[in-house]
């Protein structure tokens, strides 16, 4: 039998900067992402939030009528809110109180599949219930959805008990940054190893669910290692929000032999959790140290331009700021618009499942990848065979001719590869 789902109210703030329509319809995709049922949502004008209570004083009364009325099981606040924050809406209102931030934690504990991911929302996790062990009235969130984690609800524990689970929360918290720096250096190794091999760099970004592990496998299935056996390895494409929460980096082979490394990582939110972007920043640091990102935005949703300026802002906030960047507009077919189409230097607009438009994207991405490229005419002495052997795997040669003492080839060549091959310039 289906378990009946939670009734909930969604709440919030409305003040001049922000879009509350887009944040809460946001926020109800998260509810049901948490298998939620919102029925009703509420919010007043305010500048700043209420430190005591996050409504003001008569609206916090009138939230208590409608929790009744709806006859809701939780509210969920837009925002973090703080300890004693929850603990007085709960009091006034009856009601549980579960913020923004530790509906998406739940949300991401559920998707966590690696062992590092695990690790990472884990980490975040506890550090979200350290200051709020003594806050809820209820039962947890992630007891009541059933996701893992366990309970943080110690009302009415003793001090001693509190201080009991403060010290094994800190422990734990000591154990799995351990744990993770372990993962980190392993997986350091690998991207040093990756650096050593000077590939240009793309990561795909973007709002949650906009199709970037589509877009990943879609150019994994033509140009990926095992493409033409069919044996690529594909990463986790689903219609859900975080259905990717782990980074894979995969190499391109395109038919002219150029290749690039192509990373996929976690979708972005607005106000993705502070301790879950501290936790991430390993994670997302394939982004920061990319050579070119791509932007990969949802045109079919009508709040597409929110989606922007939400990856823009997690972008900043994740340290990520100037990087060459093409914004992909996807799922044209979805959206009735014409495809693929590229408008000026940075922008495309296609739809992933397209072969054209998976064609046009990497005619873009090398224009701006192998931008500093260079056409050389190289004198091979025929003594040398071995680096002419080197140069026809992993380039296609313009030409070719021959002279009595060696191989005159004409080559595009990145630049480090230019210097590397410079004493055979002519
Ligand atoms: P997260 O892992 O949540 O960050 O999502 P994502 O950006 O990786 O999205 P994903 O590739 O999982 O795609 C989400 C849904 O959109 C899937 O159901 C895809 O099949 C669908 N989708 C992706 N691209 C297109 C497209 O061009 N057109 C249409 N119609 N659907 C698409």
């Amino acid at each position: 039998m289906e378990n009946k789902r939670r009734r909930v109210f969604l709440v919030g703030l409305a003040n001049q900067k922000d879009n509350i329509e887009y944040e809460l319809e946001e926020l109800a995709n998260l509810a049901e992402a948490n298998h939620l049922e919102p029925v009703e949502s509420f919010t007043q004008m305010l500048e700043r939030p209420n430190p005591a209570t996050y409504f003001g004083k008569g609206k916090v009364a009138e939230l208590a009528d409608h929790a009744k009325t709806y006859d809701v099981d939780m509210i969920i606040a837009n925002d973090e809110l703080t300890p004693s924050q929850i603990r007085n809406l709960e009091q006034e209102t009856g009601t549980t109180v579960v913020d923004r931030t530790g509906l998406i934690l739940d949300i991401f504990a559920q998707r966590a599949q690696t062992k590092n991911a695990k690790l990472q929302v884990q980490l975040a996790r506890l550090q979200y219930q350290l200051p709020r062990l003594r806050t809820s009235m209820s039962i947890t969130l992630d007891q009541q959805t059933g996701a893992g984690g366990g309970g943080f609800t110690s009302r009415g524990a003793g001090e001693t008990k509190l201080e009991q689970s403060r010290r094994r929360i800190t422990k734990q918290m000591v154990h799995i940054r351990q744990e993770l720096a372990d993962i980190e250096k392993s997986e350091g190794t690998r991207s040093a190893q990756r650096q050593h091999n000077q590939l240009p760099n793309v990561a795909l970004v973007g709002y949650t669910n906009a199709g970037k592990s589509t877009i990943m496998n879609q150019l994994l299935h033509r140009f990926g290692v095992g493409a033409t056996s069919g044996t690529t390895k594909q990463v986790f494409e689903k219609d859900m929000l975080f259905a990717t929460l782990n980074t894979t980096v995969r190499q391109l082979t395109l038919p002219d032999k150029h290749q690039f490394l192509l990373s996929d990582t976690v979708g972005f939110v607005s106000k993705l959790p502070h301790n879950l972007i501290e936790a991430f920043k390993s994670t997302l640091s394939e982004a920061a140290n990319a050579d070119l990102l791509l932007n990969i935005v949802d045109i079919s949703d009508e709040n597409y331009q929110d989606m922007i300026h939400t990856t823009q802002e997690t972008l900043a906030q994740i340290g990520v700021s100037g990087r060459p960047m093409i914004t992909v507009f996807n799922k044209a077919d979805k959206a009735g618009l014409p495809f693929p189409e590229i408008t000026g230097d940075n922008t495309i607009t296609i739809s992933a499942l397209d072969t054209t438009s998976q064609d046009v994207l990497i005619d873009l991405i090398k224009k701006h990848i192998f931008k500093n490229d260079v056409v050389v005419k190289l004198h091979i002495p025929f003594t040398q065979g071995n680096i002419q052997a080197k140069l026809a795997a992993n380039h296609t040669f313009i030409s070719e001719n021959f002279d009595e003492s060696g191989t005159i080839i004409e080559v595009t060549l990145s630049p480090d590869e230019a210097h590397l091959y410079a004493p055979f310039i002519i």
